[in-house]
């Protein structure tokens, strides 16, 4: 059989950063990159860091609207396709890479599998929340990564349960991996000491309007106050920050974005985590790492709903109350701490072992 696997960020090079070596292993694999990400940190470093192989395509898109964007994939990837002519298409997660991926594929009659199905936020103004719907509607072979997301697609929304599969998720397969490759040396790059620090990510179209990035700012910058931070800036968050001329806390410390395993590491060190990335509220919960989501709602409800992982929202008030709460009050992260979550590896085999049997 032969495969073709289409991707273009950050989270997608992580999350199929297991899965890439296993399909060349089993099948004929065409690895197809859209350049959704193209920056350096963005992009390359991880295909460096986690040893992945070069593409076999690289088709360069870039930034642009949401329509520019996926569009201009659209007719790039049909040209692959129809010479590639694969047998199945694989993508991952919820981006706009994921969609045009499924969405090319589909109309040119190639089954798609999608690995990440059935996350649902039930919130349409997320970019994200219609690729997923999408996508999972153009799909034949359903991967979903825990038990809601599997009732997402089989009870609420009625797929026939023979195209839908409970296997876990393979970010937990990279992340376990990625953990223990951490240089302790980093910490003191930034003068940070473990357990003493929050590490800060945020990046959703809904959170970086002026206004709101405005919002969340102030509120760290006051918990800043109390305990320093590391900011990660995703390249679309420095570029409001700095077009706004958005004021940074002296006690933040906002960098590039940094490499996978710089920030398992950096992770795994801190003392809680405040995001409203999607990826990293799993790696959060399987670290044992609190994690505050800077999110009304979320696709990920099945550590929330453990009381593993906290929906704080982004109003100031809301954010400053529930962080310093915490910050104040040891006994409680201990609590959060002490929630055992399964941790479910071996995704990425499961994946695997169902193509095999096609
Ligand atoms: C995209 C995904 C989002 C995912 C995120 C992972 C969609 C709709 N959104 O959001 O679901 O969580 O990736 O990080 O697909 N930029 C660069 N260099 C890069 C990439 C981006 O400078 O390599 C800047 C550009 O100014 C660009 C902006 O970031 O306009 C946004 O990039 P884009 O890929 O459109 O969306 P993300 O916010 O990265
Ligand atoms: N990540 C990283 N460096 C950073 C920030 C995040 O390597 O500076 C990793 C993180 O560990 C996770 C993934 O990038 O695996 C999440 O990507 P992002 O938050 O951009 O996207 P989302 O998961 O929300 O789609």
């Amino acid at each position: 059989m032969k495969i073709a696997t289409i991707f273009g960020t950050r989270p997608e090079i992580i999350k199929l950063s297991t899965l890439i070596p296993l399909l060349d292993k089993e099948f004929e694999q065409v690895l197809i990159h859209t350049g959704q990400h193209y920056s350096y940190k963005m992009d390359k470093i991880f295909f460096e860091e986690l040893k992945l192989r070069d593409c076999d395509y690289t088709l360069n898109i870039g930034s642009g609207t949401h329509a520019q964007q996926t569009g201009m994939m659209l007719i790039e990837l049909e040209k692959v396709l129809l010479y590639e002519k694969p047998d199945m298409v694989i993508v991952q997660g919820d981006t706009n890479s994921t969609l045009a991926g499924a969405l090319t594929a589909s109309k040119l009659q190639i089954p798609v599998a999608h690995v990440e199905a059935g996350c649902r936020s039930f919130d349409r103004r997320m970019p994200e929340e219609i690729n997923r719907i999408l996508v999972d509607n153009v799909s034949e072979y359903l991967f979903t990564p825990d038990e809601i997301s599997y009732k997402n697609l089989t009870c609420l929304e009625c797929f026939p349960s023979d195209k839908v599969y409970l296997v876990g998720n393979t970010s937990v397969d990279a992340c376990l991996r990625a953990r223990d490759l951490f240089n302790q040396e980093t910490l003191d790059d930034y003068s940070l000491e473990k357990g003493k620090y929050i590490l800060f990510t945020l990046h959703r179209q809904e959170n970086t309007t002026v206004e709101g990035l405005m919002e969340i700012m102030n509120a760290l910058n006051e918990i800043s106050n109390n305990i320093k931070v590391l900011f990660p800036g995703h390249l679309r968050t420095r570029k409001v920050l700095e077009e706004n001329k958005i004021n940074i806390g002296d006690n933040v410390i906002l960098t590039e974005p940094l490499g996978y395993k710089d920030f398992m590491g950096l992770l795994t060190n801190s003392k809680l985590v405040m995001t409203d990335s999607g990826g990293i509220q799993e790696e959060a919960a399987v670290l044992n790492i609190p994690c505050l989501i800077l999110r009304d709602n979320t696709e990920w409800m099945f550590y929330v709903e453990m009381g593993k992982n906290l929906l704080i929202g982004t109003h100031f008030d809301k954010i400053v109350g529930i962080v310093n709460d915490l910050l104040e009050n040891d006994e409680k992260i201990a609590e959060i701490e002490k929630i055992e979550i399964p941790i479910n590896q071996g995704a990425t085999e499961s994946i695997v072992a169902i193509l095999k049997k096609t």
